[in-house]
């Protein structure tokens, strides 16, 4: 079964007000062609309206928020809710990110809750998981990951699976320069697909768009995309530069 394309930018805390609405600009104009591949854009919070308005009336393109709260409204000063990222235009809510996970101590219940509330608002996620350098040394990254799923896939009801994206991303891979060669990742995102069989269906297994991240760059991604479950990407530190994300979505081609 044919699969989605999707080449997801990660703009992380980065860009101000005018260089975001320049970038979605240039990424529009450079990319718009290759329509074939749906192109996902994560803005810092501040500027997903814009961008979304900017990206609204164009077909293969698609806003999405970085991160969401856990709670659904109310006395929660400076977070933001799920309600309140799909009532500005976006359709995405990035859950599990490494950096999250590591930096804002996000564990699997924080996750699950995440996950629950951007469904609820009918909004669609992408959940991150990957290894750290040490898990893959000492042979442990299936397992990391296995649990990493379990944890979260286990919580979703079946019906809701369609609402899904996963993005693998090995940690030690994350704005380093490193790569996983076409080996590791195909490896790993065909064990994904066996632990969806498992957990979930094997329709489901087959379907799901399963992502690469980390340094996915515009002299990588063609091998990485060549490999057979890989989907697509997760581009951070190449996304901020318009011309190097549009080689990346081209190299789909
Ligand atoms: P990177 O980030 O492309 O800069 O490695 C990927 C990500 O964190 O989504």
């Amino acid at each position: 079964m044919e699969r989605k394309k999707i080449v997801a930018a990660n703009w992380k805390m980065n860009t101000l007000h005018a260089e975001a609405i320049t970038l979605a600009k240039d990424i529009l104009t450079m990319t718009r062609l290759v329509k074939e591949v749906e192109k996902i854009i994560f803005p810092p919070f501040p500027f997903i309206n814009d961008v979304a308005l900017l990206l609204q009336s164009e077909t293969g393109f698609s806003t999405g928020a970085q991160n969401c709260s856990a709670y659904e409204k109310g006395a929660y000063t400076g977070e933001v809710s799920c309600a309140m990222i799909h009532s500005v235009g976006a359709e995405y809510v990035l859950i599990g990110h490494s950096e999250r996970r590591a930096y804002f101590k996000e564990d699997a219940e924080v996750l699950v809750a995440k996950v629950h509330r951007a469904l609820a608002q009918h909004l669609k996620v992408v959940y991150c998981f990957g290894e750290v350098l040490n898990e893959r040394k000492a042979g442990q990254h299936q397992a990391v990951v296995k649990k990493q799923l379990q944890e979260v896939i286990s919580q979703v009801p079946k019906e809701k699976m369609n609402q899904l994206i996963l993005a693998y991303e090995p940690v030690w891979a994350i704005g380093t320069g490193e790569t996983a060669s076409p080996a590791q990742a195909q490896n790993m995102h065909a064990f994904v697909r066996q632990c969806l069989a498992e957990l979930v269906d094997t329709e489901t297994a087959t379907s799901m768009p399963v992502l690469y991240g980390g340094s996915c760059n515009a002299q990588n991604a063609k091998e990485l995309f060549a490999c057979p479950d890989v989907d697509g990407g997760l581009i951070g530190g190449a996304s901020l530069k318009p011309q190097e994300f549009a080689s990346i979505v081209k190299a789909f081609q």
